[in-house]
């Protein structure tokens, strides 16, 4: 290759690695997968090695991807948060074998270990007690996400046995796969994206500003490395048993191993094992045992030479794409679904998989009749990832895709930066009119007992048209139905009586609005109390209420511009539904409406963070102290002028641990 070649070639790869840096560590929100990222690196390590005059400090081989986030405090590593070297084959990791053989003349022993495939987290315990809990970042500052680490059950906040004064351990936290089912199942049921593998799922949800949303994530995590300046083993493994007498949570199945062959059993095994594991595993992680052998081998710029991982490769299968269906979603979204020829993968068949949008479809040429691999996302959902040309039928064409509602006939839209295609009549499409219903009386909905097929009887025989139809019902036009009896006939009538008590909340979430999910439903219910107040919010209102962001708002907005919308609404106040918020019962008002001000700088939140919780918990953020405020939340720094003030009007001065504590006392 030309030297110009190369430097053009670098600087793209460059840039193109760093992108999706941003998206896997940023975004927690990949657009490729492991291998194909890996690839890429992998050209551009052989390029700069090359033409090393190309290659500079800012290159992604040269540090590892950042994940923090400006809403965050960042703190600095005590040590490096390093990445590791990957493998994926048997040959590359014997040529690191021979490398460590080379390196160290001594005798030495390897620890195999599961390779957890989440979020790196660094944790100090100093007295036995969990003071910091810290992302990797971009390896020499994290982000500062103690709270949120916390409601982490598997992670001790205070330690028993033996333990050095002062250590950091590191360690994944992961989202195990039931959790990740019930996460995705609930957000796709309030019409939000869900995350594509439990991977995302557990970096998305450690970023979380809220901790009590982050617990309801019930996220779990392994550690796998000891670090102190106090005087610990010279075994990595002793380390690891040791930390587990602590009370920290250590692997199982990590194990030592005193030759290439044995590691490569180790990586065999778990190969075909890691199916039936809770949770997902991405390789196995080779470490040196010895510590001291560990310092002889010393680190590169961005991983220890110690250590490496291999990667597994995610299993694919190839089969063959029969037809397209296209599913209308109950907020009009067309997702478009394969129907395949059923085939083995990961220990089920799979008969359908997602195609997700128009685009998905174009980028990778897929045809029906072509051949498809099929991937497990995460191992669990089953994807599409590419298609085998060689198998092409010479007379296929490229999908035409649907321009009208598979259902009511109506031309699709699709926003300029959406990628789903919608089918906009919303009130007279039948599959989004049934699927509305079924979403208004789910259990964590209004909770009325109403089957999907009784909801298709009902609507076909036009006793409901929609959510406000069923307060019409009666017990007499319910037994004229096949399949009704007179007590099925009273329990239904029943049921959709009893729902007019469910609480507002409940009720804003039934509504089935575009991105208000259950907890977008309770905060809103909180911050403006009644349904009209909801609807009068202009769109920069929306946004200041936390947690409610662009999209949230502007689909709020467009909801209640609808006519229809508003008809609704009002139908279903007069039969007496909650539409205004019972404040104590459905939030926990800590702070009943005390003002508070803030001033100073923090040691674990940004003030904007400790303004929204203030806001969260039913207090009142002002700025200038006087002799009606009822707490001074002070940082360090404060200027002499507020705090004569405080004195001067005896206002209660709190700390940041003050304030946490009271929240969480409740
Ligand atoms: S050791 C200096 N052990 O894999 C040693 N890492 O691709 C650093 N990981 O950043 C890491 N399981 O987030 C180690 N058993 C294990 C691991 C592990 C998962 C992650 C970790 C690391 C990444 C490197």
């Amino acid at each position: 290759m030309k030297k110009e070649e190369a430097q053009k070639k670098i600087k793209q790869l460059q840039e193109i690695i760093s992108q999706h840096n941003e998206s896997y560590y940023k975004d927690s929100n990949p657009t490729i997968s492991d291998f194909e990222y890996d690839i890429l690196m992998n050209d551009l390590i052989q390029l700069e090695k090359l033409f090393p005059e190309f290659k500079n400090d800012n290159s992604p081989t040269q540090k590892v991807g950042d994940d923090t986030k400006k809403e965050f405090k960042q703190v600095n590593h005590k040590y490096p948060m390093l990445s590791l070297g990957n493998t994926y084959s048997d040959e590359d990791l014997i040529d690191f074998d021979n490398r460590i053989k080379k390196l160290i003349e001594s005798e030495f022993t390897y620890i195999c270990e599961l390779k957890f495939d989440g979020t790196s987290i660094s944790l100090t315990y100093e007295n036995g007690e969990l003071t910091k809990a810290v992302t990797r970042g971009d390896g020499a500052k994290g982000d500062n996400v103690t709270e949120n680490v916390y409601t982490i059950k598997s992670i001790p906040k205070k330690l028993k046995g033996n333990f050095p004064e002062e250590f950091e351990i590191r360690g994944e936290i992961f989202m195990p796969h039931k959790v990740f089912n019930s996460v995705n199942a609930e957000r796709t049921e309030n019409g939000e994206q869900p995350f594509a593998n439990p991977r995302n799922a557990a970096s998305g949800s450690l970023k979380i500003l809220d901790s009590k949303i982050v617990e309801k994530r019930n996220l779990d995590c392994y550690l796998y490395y000891l670090l102190s300046d106090n005087k610990i083993e010279k075994s990595h493994f002793k380390n690891l048993q040791n930390a587990k007498s602590w009370g920290l949570k250590i692997s199982e199945h990590t194990k030592t191993c005193n030759n290439i062959t044995d590691v490569l059993d180790y990586i065999k095994y778990w190969d075909s094992e890691r199916h039936n594991l809770p949770y997902d595993i991405d390789g196995i992680v080779i470490k040196v045992d010895d510590v001291n052998q560990q310092e002889e081998l010393g680190y590169t710029a961005k991983s220890p030479r110690w250590a490496i991982s291999f990667k597994f490769k995610a299993e694919q299968v190839e089969t063959k794409l029969l037809s397209i269906d296209y599913q209308i979603g109950r907020t009009g979204a067309i997702t478009p679904v394969a129907n395949l020829e059923p085939v083995q993968l990961a220990g089920t068949i799979v008969k359908r998989a997602s195609l997700h949008n128009a685009d998905q479809i174009e980028l990778l040429d897929i045809r029906v009749n072509d051949f498809v691999y099929l991937e497990k996302g995460g191992e669990i959902i089953p994807k599409v990832v590419g298609v085998n040309i060689a198998k092409r039928e010479s007379n296929s064409d490229p999908v035409n895709y649907i321009t009208i509602c598979p259902d009511c006939d109506t031309e699709l839209i699709r926003g300029e930066s959406e990628a789903k295609h919608y089918c906009p009549n919303e009130e007279n499409c039948p599959t989004q009119i049934k699927g509305k219903i079924e979403h208004f009386v789910s259990r964590k909905a209004m909770n009325i007992g109403l089957a999907e097929a009784t909801i298709e009887q009902l609507y076909d025989s036009k006793l409901i048209n929609n959510i406000a139809d069923l307060y019409t019902l009666n017990k007499e036009q319910l037994l004229q139905l096949e399949r009704f009896a007179d007590k099925s006939a009273d329990n239904l009538v029943e049921s959709i009586k009893k729902s007019i008590e469910v609480p507002f909340a409940r009720v804003l979430y039934s509504l089935g609005i575009r991105f208000v999910g259950e907890t977008v439903a309770k905060v809103l219910a909180k911050s403006l109390k009644n349904i009209e107040n909801i609807n009068n919010a202009s769109l920069e209102q929306l946004i200041e209420i936390d947690e409610i962001g662009d999209k949230i708002a502007e689909s709020i907005i467009v909801f209640f511009s609808i006519e229809s919308n508003n008809t609704l609404i009002n139908r279903l106040k007069n039969y007496g539904l909650q539409l205004e918020a019972e404040y104590k019962e459905e939030f926990e008002n800590i702070f009943n409406k005390k003002t508070f001000v803030i001033s100073g700088t923090f040691e674990n939140h940004s003030r904007n963070e400790l303004k929204n919780l203030i806001e969260k918990y039913g207090g009142k953020n002002t700025s200038s102290i006087s002799k009606k405020t009822d707490y001074f939340l002070a940082g360090e720094n404060v200027g002499p002028s507020k705090l004569e003030k405080v004195e001067k009007f005896e206002i209660k001065r709190i700390s940041e641990d003050d304030f946490i504590k009271m929240i969480n006392k409740k």
